[in-house]
């Protein structure tokens, strides 16, 4: 992993790239379904397009994110099994924001599956508000919820 961006006591987030797909690839697969889980091909396809940035956590945590001008995509955020309820998604959902927020950008969307209350749950303490929906979103039928923050500069 490159140089370390934070680092709060407990875990360390870097950014990441394309070499990284791999390990990326295998924490995402322990976290979504596998309709739903990364190939490390996708993953580096990803990382590779303009605008894109990856950040992990050394305990076992990954977001990618987007941004286009002044508005901004979490692609997909991962917390190994093992390591939930510890804070890693929030430092990582913050990290991830901050940096966005650094580069320019003014608002973050992202989906999330109407199931997904841990989730949602998250991305509303971060300021995160539904904007929006998409019907049958996901690959088993869910539906998807479209969330919206606006990023302060600083
Ligand atoms: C969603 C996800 C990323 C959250 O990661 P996480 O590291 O567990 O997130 P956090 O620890 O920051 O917060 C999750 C919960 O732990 C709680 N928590 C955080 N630190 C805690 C601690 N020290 N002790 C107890 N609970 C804690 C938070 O308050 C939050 O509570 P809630 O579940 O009641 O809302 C993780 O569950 C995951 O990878 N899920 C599968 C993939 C997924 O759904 N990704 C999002 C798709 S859009």
């Amino acid at each position: 992993m490159s140089e370390s961006d934070s680092e709060d006591g407990v875990g360390t987030i870097t950014a990441v790239d394309g070499s990284h797909a791999k390990v990326l690839a295998a924490l995402h697969a322990t976290s979504f379904p596998p309709e739903e889980c990364w190939s490390a091909n996708v993953i580096a396809l990803q990382l590779g397009a303009p605008g894109a940035f990856g950040l992990a956590d050394s305990r076992g945590g990954m977001i990618l994110c987007r941004s286009t001008g002044d508005e901004g995509e979490v692609l997909t955020l991962a917390v190994d099994p093992m390591r939930r309820r510890e804070g890693i998604g929030t430092d990582l959902m913050n990290a991830a924001m901050t940096h966005a927020a650094g580069s320019g950008v003014a608002r973050m969307f992202l989906e999330v599956s109407v199931e997904n209350t841990t989730a949602i749950g998250l991305y509303r303490r971060m300021g995160f508000e539904t904007v929006g929906g998409r019907r049958r979103y996901y690959a088993d039928g869910t539906d998807a919820l479209v969330m919206r923050a606006d990023l302060h500069p600083g």
